[in-house]
This record gives structure tokens, C-alpha cells and sequence, in this order.
């Protein structure tokens, strides 16, 4: 599917994410042929930038970020349609300029009044821009031409700002217009859970409490905070990740078949499951959090969070978050799903882990199963892309011994194509309008309503427990899961 005719506008070019994710995505679109030729990519900031300037910019992101080869007649053609509006937020002027230019370029560029204004900016602006957008008349779409708006998260910071910032949005742009980004979704091998669930019949018999164990879901990272203080330092883990990417993940784990792929009905089932999902008590053994300490990382000597610029020794913002959720429904009805992930833990992955009852039964001498686990079926999102199942296998020899090992499937052997940046497929699925893996409302407003509590009981409790760097968590953490018999995985 190639794009139509259309500008994308990009409030917060001078962030990271801008630099490090939406321009070299554009880039690997355009590169990929799925951008039509009548695609224009709009900047607006305060900076005082020409297009010129602006246009070095976006070369030089694609340059140090994209994917995909750099191809000078690509970029030429893509250049081309680069512009920059010059401006603060509040300034009506700047909305006035950014009207004209967009104008010019539906004449002169053939992007035909098409609009998508991506808001990557921090939430506290999105009422002043949304109501820019809307004063100056940019919101509104005029007969058969589209406009959208596009919004990273945090949507809010509970469950009452996340319905305000809602009501502001939606107050400009109706909600089919809306278009929430978790980059999670846009990842291959998120999608391919659904893939694996709803087009084998291998799975489903198994997917249920009556041999389901429990489910762990991780997301473990190496990397530390520096210079992300002004984003994370009161925020922390839980609403980093946990709100949106994580929450996400176990809907897709745990929701039931969809009708049909259509937008309405996978959205219904992910509300569904949502809706029956709520933390397990009492918190203050089935949830942990932490913060880094310094230690040592892939050799490196590194600084705990209190070291980290711009974080202050007093900050009770955890880096990392542990809780346990029962998901109310026949088929998951007494199966915990564990919910982790941290900043500075042993290496970067993220995996779903189904962990399986152990065998009613075992015909084998007590001394012949004792390196014997539970099977497993763990879906590795990244990174070594893939899917791992674990069972019991005899060991050669003359004793019927058993012990546990792994049957692979690696995306990288299995496909010769590699997967799209999650930012090019969802980018892409904004200038198609496609809004299967977007959030919507309702599933933003359902996950806040889970965290909450858990949220609330941590504001109370003062500092997080400490934990080393390139360790896996908190002592706490470890306890919270041998509380109930089980280990977290060292994936
Ligand atoms: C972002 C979080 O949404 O996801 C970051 O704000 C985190 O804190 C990032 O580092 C991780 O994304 P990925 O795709 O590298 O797993």
C-alpha cells in the first residue's frame, strides 16, 4: 500500500525522538516507494531555521538513523518537499504561516489538502496546539480531504489527566482521527503474536488456566537515564512502559479471537480483556519497584540514577517496576501474569513468556526429572527476533534421563526480509489511515484505570529499594515472585 497525496507536519522537530525515529522512518518509506510523490514533510519550532536548515537537519538524521541505504535521488526527490514554519505554540502568527505553507504546498506540491499533524511534544502542549490547530482553521477537513493528528504518550499521567487530555483532543479532532502512538504495536514480532495465536491450531487447545501456569511479561533494558530527566524524573517506569507497551503486550496474549481484522472488532476484543484485567493483592507483596544504583554494565563502570543529571537525590521515581495482574475471564480465571521491566538491568530484551503446569504425572524415577522444568513458550520480541518453545527431552545415554531444551524459530533465518522500524509501519499506517495498531480512548483510559492503584500505593511508600546496575531488579522483586513459588526467567 503506497501512501496518497499528503504533508505531514511534525510539532518537536528539534527532539530526539523527531531526529532518532520520525524523520530517518520517512526516509525508509520514501526509500521503500511507499511515499507518493506528492508527499511534503513539514517542521515547526521555535529554532530560527530556514528550510535549507531545517532540510540539513532531517539529511543528517537519515544519515546517522535510517534503515534502509542512502540513495541520493531518493533524498533529492524528498528534499524537495522539506519546508520549516518558524514558531512558539502560543504564537497565532506562526499557525497562520504554517496554514499558507501547507496551502502552497497542496498547490505546488500536489498535496491536495491532505494533513497529518504529529504531535511529538510533551502532553502539557498538546491543548495549545490542538486549539492552534483549530483557531487557524487547520483542523478541519474540507470535502474529501483528511486531516489527522497523531499523539505520543504519556496520554496523561492517571486515569482522571488521561481523560482530559482526551476531552482536549477530541474536542478538535474527532476520535477516528486520532491516532495514539505505542511504537510496540508497530514491532513485527508484537504482531505476530496474533499471527501465532489466530492462524495455528497448534496453541489455542493450550491457551487457557487448565494448563496455563502463569504468563511473564519483560521488558528489560540496559540503558540508564541520562539526559531523559526532564521526561522521566516523576514519571518513572510503571507509566513509562508499563501503561501502554506492557498492558498491550498482555492484551494480545490474552484477548480472545477477533471477529476479523478489521479496526473495530481487534479493538473490541483488546477493550474486552482490558476490561477484565486488574492488579492482584494485596500490593504489597504482589508488586515491586526499584531504583538503579551504579555498578557495572557490559564492563563499564556506570552511575546510579541519583548521579544522573538532573535527577535529584531525593527523586522517588522508580526505574523499575514489578506487578502481578489476574485477568477475569473462563479462560485465564486464576493465572497470574507478571509484569516487569527496568532500566540498567543483566541485557536489553523484551519477551512473553507462557510458562505451562508441569505434568499431572511423571513415569520416570524422581532422580531421572530433576533438571526437568515447566515448558515454556516464550516469544521473543526483541531483540534475536523469534520463538522459542522449551520441553523435556531424554538425554542420550542408557538411563531415561530428562532434562529441558529448546526448539528455535529465528526471524532472521526464517525470512530473508528484514522488518520495517516500528515508526515507518506506523507512520505509514497514519498517511493510509489505517487505525488497527493505534490505541484507542478507551484502552488508554482502561490501562490507566489498572495502574492506578498500584500508582497511588507506591506514592505513599517513599523510596524505591535500590538495586545494582546490570543486576535484574530488587531484592523485592525476586521475593514477590519466590512468594509464590515461582522465579522470574533469566531470559
Ligand atoms: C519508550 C520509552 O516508549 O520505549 C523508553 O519511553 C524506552 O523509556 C523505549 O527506552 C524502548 O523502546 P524499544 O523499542 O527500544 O524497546
Amino acid at each position: 500500500h503506497i501512501a496518497g497525496p499528503c504533508g505531514l507536519v511534525i510539532f518537536g522537530v528539534t527532539g530526539d525522538l523527531a531526529r532518532k525515529k520520525l524523520m530517518p522512518a520517512v526516509y525508509d518509506l520514501a526509500n521503500r516507494g511507499l511515499l507518493p510523490p506528492g508527499f511534503a514533510l513539514v517542521g515547526f519550532a521555535r529554532r530560527d531555521w530556514a528550510d535549507e536548515d531545517f532540510g540539513k537537519i532531517v539529511h543528517d538524521a537519515v544519515r546517522e538513523h535510517a534503515r534502509t541505504p542512502f540513495r541520493e535521488h531518493v533524498w533529492e526527490q524528498l528534499a524537495t518537499g522539506i519546508r520549516f514554519v518558524q514558531g512558539s505554540f502560543d504564537d497565532e502568527s506562526a499557525f497562520t504561516e504554517l496554514k499558507e505553507t501547507l496551502a502552497t504546498l497542496d498547490r505546488e506540491r500536489g498535496t491536495r489538502g491532505n494533513h497529518a499533524f504529529y504531535l511529538s511534544i510533551p502532553p502539557a502542549q498538546f491543548p495549545t496546539v490542538c486549539q492552534q490547530l483549530s483557531r487557524s482553521g487547520l483542523a478541519k477537513s474540507v470535502d474529501g480531504q483528511w486531516r489527522r493528528v497523531v499523539i505520543e504518550k504519556p496520554f496523561g499521567h492517571d486515569l482522571d489527566s488521561a481523560r482530559e487530555l482526551n476531552a482536549v483532543v477530541n474536542k478538535v479532532f474527532p476520535e477516528d482521527t486520532v491516532f495514539r502512538i505505542d511504537h510496540y504495536l508497530g514491532k513485527e514480532t508484537v504482531q505476530n503474536i496474533l499471527a501465532l495465536r489466530f492462524a495455528n491450531q497448534l496453541f489455542d487447545p493450550i491457551w487457557n488456566s487448565h494448563y496455563v501456569d502463569h504468563v511473564q511479561i519483560t521488558m528489560a533494558e540496559d540503558i540508564g537515564l541520562g539526559g531523559r530527566a526532564g521526561y522521566y524524573d516523576g514519571i518513572g517506569a510503571a507509566r513509562d512502559v508499563i501503561q501502554n507497551h506492557l498492558l498491550q503486550l498482555l492484551a494480545f496474549t490474552a484477548m480472545e479471537e477477533p471477529v476479523s481484522f478489521e479496526p473495530s472488532e481487534l479493538q473490541a476484543e483488546k477493550i474486552k480483556v482490558l476490561s477484565a484485567t486488574r492488579l492482584a493483592e494485596p500490593l504489597d507483596e504482589t508488586t515491586a519497584r526499584g531504583q538503579y544504583a551504579g555498578g557495572w554494565q557490559g564492563g563499564l563502570e556506570v552511575v546510579g540514577l541519583h548521579e544522573e543529571e538532573g535527577f535529584a537525590q531525593d527523586s522517588t521515581t522508580e526505574t523499575y517496576a514489578a506487578i502481578t495482574l489476574e485477568v477475569d475471564t473462563r479462560r485465564w480465571a486464576g493465572v497470574p501474569f507478571y509484569l516487569r521491566t527496568g532500566k540498567r538491568l543483566g541485557r536489553r530484551v523484551t519477551e512473553i513468556a507462557v510458562v505451562f503446569k508441569r505434568a499431572p504425572h511423571l513415569p520416570f524415577d524422581a532422580t531421572m526429572t530433576e533438571e526437568l522444568g515447566q515448558n515454556a513458550l516464550v516469544i521473543r520480541v526483541q531483540p534475536d527476533e523469534g520463538v522459542t518453545m522449551r520441553f523435556g527431552s531424554k538425554v542420550p545415554g542408557s538411563s531415561m534421563e530428562v532434562r529441558d531444551v529448546n526448539m528455535d524459530f529465528s526471524y532472521g533465518q526464517a525470512f530473508t526480509v528484514s522488518s520495517p522500524e516500528a515508526y515507518e509501519r506506523l507512520i505509514l499506517d497514519v498517511l493510509l489511515g489505517e487505525p488497527s495498531l493505534f490505541p484507542v480512548n478507551a484502552e488508554v483510559e482502561l490501562s490507566w484505570k489498572i495502574l492506578d492503584p498500584v500508582l497511588e500505593h507506591w506514592a505513599s511508600q517513599g523510596k524505591p529499594e535500590p538495586y545494582e546496575a546490570g543486576t535484574w531488579g530488587p531484592p523485592s522483586a525476586q521475593e514477590m515472585m519466590r512468594r509464590t513459588g515461582r522465579e522470574w526467567r533469566r531470559p
